[in-house]
């Protein structure tokens, strides 16, 4: 095939750029567990904070012994701002908004999700001892730009497990704790 100079240079140039592109894609997803998020479960964003899932936020300890932190996002604000979890342990995040869309990130960490009212979003990552900033990276308002907060991973052996997660008592005229009356 003839082909002329300046088609080869910018074919080679082009070619350059793929290897490039594909070679940083493999290295985010090998290296740094960057995936997409295939976990699809959906929610009532008008009742996020009565929902069995997001009744508590914060770092929550399952019986076998795995890490959930549940945060609500909303404008301009995460629920809870700041996060206290160990280091070098998956832990796996539960992530919803009451209002639009807000951008969950993990600044310096491979932990990031859209919050998308109407959805969960769940991703499990580890941490190296340190502080992270969490920022919302998804235009959601005036406030946008103050949305952040913090998350600390503090030696596995220095942290110490939540107060046991408590339902919280019937209310009074709930009725159906009475009902054997
Ligand atoms: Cu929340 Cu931007």
């Amino acid at each position: 095939m003839k082909a002329d100079l300046y088609e080869r240079i910018w074919g080679w140039g082009v070619g350059v750029m793929l290897v490039f592109f594909f070679a940083t894609l493999a290295h985010a997803a090998l290296r740094h567990g960057f995936h997409p998020p295939s976990h699809v479960e959906t929610i009532d964003p008008r009742t996020v904070f009565q929902s069995e899932g997001f009744r508590r936020q914060g770092v929550s300890v399952d019986p076998e012994g795995r890490i959930t932190v549940t945060v609500v996002g909303m404008m301009f604000a995460w629920v809870p701002g700041e996060l206290v979890v160990p280091a070098e342990t998956p832990i796996t995040f539960r992530l919803t908004s009451v209002d639009v869309i807000h951008g969950f990130q993990i600044v310096r960490s491979n932990g990031q999700a859209m919050m998308i009212p109407g959805y969960v979003s769940r991703f499990t990552t580890t941490f190296a001892v340190g502080e992270y900033l969490i920022a919302c990276n998804e235009y959601c308002g005036v406030g946008h730009h103050a949305m952040a907060g913090k998350l600390r991973a503090i030696p596995r052996e220095q942290w110490k497990v939540p107060e046991v997660v408590v339902e919280p008592a019937p209310l009074p005229h709930a009725g159906g704790t009475h009902a054997s009356h």
